[in-house]
């Protein structure tokens, strides 16, 4: 099944056209790693996706279109997570899980998959950017949803965090979710992804499978340049 396909997609702000006709479709199962340079497009392309910006025109169908919450079953993680930072982890979680009225994962379950629950108690203004990303993780996988966009994901991760979050990637994959992850780190994205697109110039210029090849780094790398 195709968890999400994009057809013709255009983006401008103001008169930067930023995506220009971008096309890209995943099958059911994949952890897709989206790489290009900043300014790329990349974290407006999954604004785009989870609508909280308009775009010009295009089309995007989830699910071959057999979805109606699409809020449900698209969990995501941006740039720089937000939170209510006068309440705690827990709390804030609480209020998201209200505002959808999910009745899937316990908070708790969530917490304890990225690592978070031990500060379960704490106000959000104490966390470290580490400890947001955590909790943004937590947030994203409390619907079970069947797509997660994860921007940036390891940004203020230290090595064991990116460590415990590849391997709660490759759990979640193994029990059905798709994958969409945006990274510079391009070792990470070849360890964890089963494919890869690279985004230049507002489309979708390369895309191919992960192989067994350590070479593929250094291809991935030569799109850079
Ligand atoms: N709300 C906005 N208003 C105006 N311009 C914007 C807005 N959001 C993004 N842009 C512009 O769109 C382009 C793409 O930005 P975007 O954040 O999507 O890039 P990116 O690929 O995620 O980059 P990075 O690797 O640095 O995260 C940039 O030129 C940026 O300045
Ligand atoms: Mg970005």
């Amino acid at each position: 099944m195709k968890v999400i396909e994009i057809k013709g997609l255009e983006k401008s702000f103001g008169n930067q056209k930023v995506i220009k006709g971008l096309n890209l479709s995943l099958e059911e199962g994949e952890i897709f790693g989206l790489i290009g340079p900043n300014g790329a497009g990349k974290s407006t392309l999954i604004k785009l996706i989870l609508q909280l910006i308009k775009k010009d025109c295009g089309e995007i169908t989830f699910f071959e279109g057999h979805s109606d919450t699409i809020e449900k079953e698209i969990g995501a993680t941006i740039e720089e997570p937000c939170f209510y930072e006068y309440l705690t982890g827990e709390e804030n979680l609480k209020l998201y899980k209200n505002i959808l009225g999910l009745h899937t994962k316990d908070i708790h379950d969530a917490m304890e998959m990225t690592g978070i629950i031990f500060a379960k108690d704490k106000k959000v203004s104490q966390y470290s950017m580490g400890m947001k990303q955590r909790l943004a993780i937590s947030r994203a996988i409390l619907s079970n949803p069947k797509l997660l966009l994860l921007d940036e994901p390891t940004n203020g991760l230290d090595p064991k965090a990116i460590i415990d979050l590849r391997e709660l990637i490759k759990q979640l994959n193994h029990m059905g979710t798709t994958i969409i992850f945006c990274s510079h780190h391009l070792s990470e994205v070849k360890n964890i992804c089963s494919s890869f697109g690279f985004l230049y110039d507002g489309v979708i210029t390369k895309r191919e499978n992960m192989n067994d090849s350590d070479s593929q780094i250094a291809e991935m790398e030569e799109l850079f340049l």
